[in-house]
């Protein structure tokens, strides 16, 4: 594993190694940010991506390792116009992957109902973040969007109902058994985001790569959303050999 620069710009990568060294390094810091911190305000995105991660951090929670019993969670983004109890909704899957197998008391857990006023409800969910989480943890979408801050987020981007991608509402038919799919949700802005104290972008397999390489790569813009964290101050993509695969030697 090997922290760089990335070549002139703020956003640290660095390459974790076979998913397995990917998913231990990521779970094995998150809990020395918690033992440090107890109180830890944390951002969790869904996804296939950070699976692994909670899989291990749930291990060293039941090994007596680590606690979340004073910490906050607050998810990133959901899903609109689904039921409650879609299993696809991202408070289930978050339910199922991490908090249902963590000591995190429930009130802790920050996210959106989406069944009334949504505007009303970002609103106060960005009051709730206030100055921001301490740690917030990333996927990426292959159009480069974080959360579902789509191509056109900007900086200036605040919790918000958004309308998703076309790509995105086809990709998320993996999380749902029936085929009426989302096509709009509420997400943490990208301004949101960059408040918080640390941001990790959390990257895996080959069918990342390109957009990895785009996020290093390519101009920051509201185009490719991602490249936006390259402006914060402790930002640290992590991505496991296959995601970095195009990133070529001596970036990370
Ligand atoms: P994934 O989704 O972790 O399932 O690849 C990431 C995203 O679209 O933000």
């Amino acid at each position: 594993m090997s922290p760089g620069d990335g070549r002139g710009h703020a956003l640290r990568i660095l390459r974790a190694g076979t998913g397995e060294q990917w998913a231990t390094y990521i779970a094995e810091t998150l809990i020395a940010r918690l033992q440090v911190t107890p109180s830890l305000r944390v951002c969790l995105p869904t996804g296939l991506t950070p699976v692994p991660v909670y899989e291990r951090i749930a291990g060293a929670v039941a090994a007596g390792r680590a606690s979340f019993a004073r910490a906050e969670v607050f998810l990133l983004d959901e899903f609109g116009g689904v039921a409650p109890d879609d299993t696809g909704r991202c408070d289930q899957m978050l339910r199922r992957d991490l908090l249902d197998r963590i000591d995190l008391p429930p009130e802790r857990f920050h996210r959106f109902a989406l069944d009334g006023d949504v505007d009303a409800e970002c609103g106060a969910y960005e009051q709730a973040i206030g100055s921001g989480c301490d740690l917030t943890l990333l996927g990426i979408g292959r159009n480069g969007h974080v959360g579902m801050n789509e191509p056109g987020s900007g900086p200036e981007s605040l919790t918000r109902r958004v309308e998703l991608a076309p790509e995105t509402t086809a990709a998320s038919a993996r999380y749902f058994s029936h085929d009426r799919l989302p096509t709009w949700g509420a997400t943490m802005g990208i301004a949101t985001i960059m408040r918080s104290r640390e941001v990790w972008l959390l990257a895996t397999g080959t069918g990342k790569a390109p957009i990895v390489r785009r996020v290093v790569r390519d101009a920051i813009s509201p185009l490719v959303p991602a490249t936006l964290l390259r402006s914060h101050p402790a930002a640290m993509l992590i991505a496991d050999a296959d995601a970095s695969a195009l990133l070529g030697h001596g970036v990370g």
